[in-house]
């Protein structure tokens, strides 16, 4: 049995915890670079590998996967998202995932369309009022009007922004409290947590109230709620409790809005620096949209839209790290992994790793032609995850994606700002810019 390469620490007691924490994507370029692809951390807090090889990702994800489970970070995200489908485990989540995924399916997703164009309209018309935008910011607000829109429809009686607000201050909350280990318990009483238990009360008693509304007055809604509550299990025709529909509710809008905003902003940011791709874009753009919004046909035809994002998300990937723990002691490629060992799949410097990229760090969406495609390790690239936790809104965020892409290139050139601050990548639970991303906007 092989040991994974255990790294020198840094300090006598923290070993290397506090400069993990201080910069982690530092911490993981450098190691990788050092070490390679799979390593002992070397943690005073516990027992921390990290991998970013594609046959190790294959393993733990999918032909072993009875052996690991998600982390006991996902435990702190219960506290909103409850018994979600990122959240929970075992035969609970096999049957809820089963209940759900229709809702993410083709014909379910054609009825979204509308509602994320007209969304993007909106912004599109704004942003002919002005020539300079904080792109982070706005991609943000838009993807979640948009998440909002296609769960709970156009026709809301309350008011979207203050389920927004409730929903923001919470995931805002959760990320801090994963990101720094030493923080008072849930339950004392500090402003922040405070705070919090307000929002998460205020926005669990608005759903609650949206779905009792729905089941008294039912009408046809061409919605992602209405897909959920009318879902059925197949086997047994059972359907979702009304807090389940809740908890799911909450982990859609939270799993869904800021991965995606982050992925769009990587990629008009990659495209300012790369005007060669962007022209390329354009003109696909243009002669497959006619300057029309894209019907859903179309969107399979905006083939190198799919590639530019395809390969925007793997050098900036939204979830540039995967966490699991071994649930039963097992084997790995020769390695002994030890009962409740934390697992960083690094998602980061799988999408760089230069045995399975080509000049890692270059923006080349013509990678992602499908013969290139072919001939690449199945689990070298893993945006939205692999196995049977893969991300159930796949299709939802490519789809979403090149709408915005298309509606907002379709009018504006954009470039970054002359005095737009440093883009640095900054690892939160997802991978932002740090500083945000300032662009001048003109109209084409
Ligand atoms: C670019 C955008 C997105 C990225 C990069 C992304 C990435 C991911 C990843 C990596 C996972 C797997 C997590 C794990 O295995 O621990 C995941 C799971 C999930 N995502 Fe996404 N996601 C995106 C957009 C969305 C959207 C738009 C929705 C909903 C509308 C969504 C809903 C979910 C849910 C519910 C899960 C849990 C699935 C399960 O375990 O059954 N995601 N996502």
């Amino acid at each position: 049995m092989k040991d994974v390469p255990l790294i020198p620490a840094d300090h006598w007691f923290f070993r290397n915890s506090l400069v993990v924490l201080n910069d982690p994507l530092a911490f993981f370029v450098n190691t990788f670079a050092e070490y390679g692809d799979i390593y002992n951390v070397n943690s005073n807090l516990y027992t921390i590998y990290v991998t970013a090889n594609p046959k190790h990702i294959q393993e733990i994800m999918v032909s072993n996967k009875k052996d690991y489970a998600k982390s006991d970070d996902y435990k702190i995200l219960k506290y909103s998202l409850g018994n979600g489908l990122l959240t929970s485990e075992g035969d609970f989540w096999k049957k809820q995932r089963r209940i759900a995924q229709p809702a993410f399916h083709r014909e379910s997703m054609k009825k979204l369309l509308d509602i994320m164009i007209a969304s993007t309209q909106k912004i599109v018309a704004s942003w002919k009022e002005k020539t300079q935008v904080q792109l982070t910011d706005e991609m943000n607000f838009l993807t979640l009007d948009i998440v909002t829109k296609c769960l709970f429809g156009t026709e809301l009686k309350t008011d979207y922004s203050k389920i927004q607000q409730a929903v923001t201050i919470e995931n805002e909350y959760l990320a801090e409290r994963i990101m720094t280990p030493f923080k008072p318990p849930f339950w004392v009483p500090t402003s922040k947590n405070r705070a919090y238990r307000k929002a998460r009360a205020y926005s669990s008693s608005l759903i609650l109230n949206i779905i009792k509304d729905r089941q008294e007055n039912p009408s046809t809604h061409n919605d992602l709620l209405s897909m959920l509550m009318n879902a059925e299990d197949e086997d047994t025709g059972e359907k979702m409790s009304n807090q389940q529909l809740k908890d799911e509710s909450i982990t859609i809008f939270v799993a869904g809005h800021e991965t995606t905003a982050n992925a769009l902003s990587w990629t008009f940011y990659l495209l300012t620096q790369h005007p060669d791709k962007l022209k390329i874009l354009q003109q696909e753009i243009d002669t497959v949209l006619q300057d029309k919004p894209p019907t859903f046909q179309n969107l399979k035809e905006l083939t190198y839209t799919q590639m530019v994002l395809e390969e925007s998300m793997r050098l900036y990937p939204p979830a540039w790290t995967i966490v699991r723990k071994v649930a039963h002691e097992t084997t790995m490629d020769g390695y002994l992994f030890k009962k409740d060992t934390r697992l960083i799949l690094d998602v980061y410097m799988l999408h760089r790793h230069p045995d399975y990229w080509e000049n890692p760090t270059a923006f080349e969406p013509e990678r992602f032609e499908s013969n290139q495609k072919k001939k690449r390790h199945k689990y070298a690239y893993i945006p939205f995850g692999a196995g049977q936790r893969m991300c159930i809104g796949n299709s939802f965020a490519m789809m979403e994606m090149k709408v915005v892409l298309t509606l907002l290139l379709q009018q504006f050139n954009l470039s970054l700002a002359p005095n737009a601050p440093e883009v640095v990548p900054e690892p939160l639970i997802t991978l932002r810019p740090k500083n945000g991303i300032l662009m001048d906007i003109r109209s084409r």
